[in-house]
Parts: structure tokens; C-alpha cells; sequence
């Protein structure tokens, strides 16, 4: 199990996406005090965009966005300017907003026709970034994840092939409901980090919320329970629609 779990669960979607903008502000200075340099992994979808924008509001003087490296945890197969793109929603929503170094922000390369291609690429990235040896897995200070309505996270969705990678950094998962492939993380990358939060809005993810914290269900229908880093801690931020069918008996 993960060294502490932790599950908030606020009010209302804005205080959610305010306690996650808080959140991503103190492990960043407090990574910058402690080790020079704060290195996070965004994650993508709908959810984070307004907790983007509140970091690029609130924070945009008060944190040290050029010791700040910004990563995803996964990305649509894409290019940049695709409205799918995960790395467009958070540039449009916070990075193009704040002082960041554009050398500081390492996008996955989703243009590339070829899914596989980008995927070693990013990893090629990784392991230079980090200065990786042989079978070392990155250790960032933050990973941001959500939540689908069918347990996916990242884009490891149920009953695809990256769930079982267990040495790759990154990998092209084709996912068939979409019929394309997603760029994504791998467990041994996410399970690696130094604390991961899970930040889920909407009573929409009520029902996968339940399987995933307070059922039995396999980690391969809902691969969000198999994100545990044990050496890390796992936040589950939620608002109180998304926590609506939780037992608080648990
Ligand atoms: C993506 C995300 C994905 C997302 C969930 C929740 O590429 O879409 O990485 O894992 O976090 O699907 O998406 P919403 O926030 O849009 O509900």
C-alpha cells in the first residue's frame, strides 16, 4: 500500500479546484527549498483546466516557476494545437500565463504519426532529464491524475496492454473504444513518485470513485486502484458530488 493515503473531500468544484491549485503551490516551494527544483507530471481531460487557471492567477509572482518542470502524465495522439491535446489545455490555461522557462516544459511529441515513436521519445526524454540509469525509474515530486467514468487514469484504460508494462517508462496504448492510440505513463512511473493526487469532480465519477476506493473490483476494470506508490503519498482530492457514493462507514 502507499505510504499514506489521504482522501479531502471539499464542498463545491471550486473549492476543489482551490485546495488543488494550494496543493501543487506548496509541494512546489517546498521541493524547491529542499532539492533546488520542483518536478511535476500534469494530467489532462477537463477536470484540472479551472485549478490550472487558478494557479496562473493567484501564483504567477509568488512561486518559483523557473526551477518548476512541467511534464504530462499522459497525451492524446494529437499535435500541440489539436483541441484534444492535453498540452494545449494546460498551455492555454496556465503555462502561456506564467514565467516559465519554455525549456522547462517537456511535452510528449504527439504529432509524430507514429504512437510508438513519441512514446520512446518522451521516455528518451525522461531518462535524460532525471540522468536515469538502466532499469531507474524518474521520481517526481507531483503527479496530477484524474479520473474517467470507467476507472481509467492517465491513459491507462480497463483491460489495455499497458497495464501490464512493468519496465517501460512510456508507452503507445491503443486504446479501442477510441479506436487510437494514447501516449501514456506507465504504473512503474506513477507508482515512482513522491506523492500523486487523484483530483475528481462531478457526480458523474460517483459510481467509478466507489469501485475504484470502497470495492473488491480488479485493478485491470478500474486502473485507477492500481496507482499505490509505496514510497510516496497518494491525495485524493474530491469534490462532494464525485465523494456522493462513498460509504463514509469505510
Ligand atoms: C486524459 C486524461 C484522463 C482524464 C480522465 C478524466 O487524457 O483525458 O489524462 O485520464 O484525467 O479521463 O477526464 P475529465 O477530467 O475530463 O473527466
Amino acid at each position: 500500500m502507499s505510504s499514506s493515503v489521504e482522501i479531502r473531500t471539499l464542498t463545491t468544484p471550486q473549492e476543489l479546484f482551490e485546495a488543488g491549485a494550494e496543493l501543487v503551490a506548496h509541494a512546489a516551494k517546498e521541493a524547491v527549498d529542499e532539492r533546488g527544483r520542483f518536478t511535476i507530471a500534469l494530467s489532462g481531460g477537463s477536470t484540472p483546466r479551472s485549478m490550472y487557471n487558478l494557479l496562473a492567477t493567484n501564483a504567477r509572482t509568488s512561486l518559483p516557476w523557473d526551477r518548476m518542470f512541467f511534464f504530462w502524465g499522459d497525451e492524446r495522439h494529437v499535435p500541440p494545437a489539436n483541441e484534444e491535446s492535453n498540452y494545449r489545455m494546460a498551455n492555454e490555461a496556465m503555462l502561456a500565463k506564467v514565467p516559465v522557462p519554455q525549456e522547462n516544459v517537456f511535452r510528449i511529441p504527439a504529432e509524430n504519426p507514429d504512437a510508438g515513436l513519441a512514446a520512446e521519445a518522451y521516455e528518451a526524454t525522461l531518462r535524460k532529464f532525471f540522468a536515469l540509469d538502466p532499469g531507474q525509474l524518474p521520481v517526481f515530486d507531483l503527479i496530477l491524475l484524474g479520473l474517467g467514468p470507467d476507472g481509467h487514469t492517465a491513459s491507462l484504460f480497463p483491460d489495455t496492454a499497458a497495464l501490464q508494462e512493468k519496465s517501460r517508462l512510456v508507452v503507445a496504448n491503443w486504446v479501442e473504444k477510441f479506436k487510437t492510440h494514447r501516449i501514456t505513463f506507465t504504473l512503474p512511473v506513477i507508482n515512482s513518485a513522491r506523492c500523486v493526487v487523484f483530483l475528481v469532480s462531478g457526480s458523474d465519477k460517483a459510481i467509478p470513485l466507489q469501485s475504484v476506493l470502497q470495492s473488491d473490483a480488479p485493478g485491470d476494470k478500474y486502473p485507477a486502484k492500481l496507482v499505490r506508490p509505496p514510497n510516496g503519498k497518494l491525495i485524493w482530492l474530491l469534490d462532494r458530488a464525485a465523494a456522493s457514493g462513498l460509504s463514509t462507514a469505510a
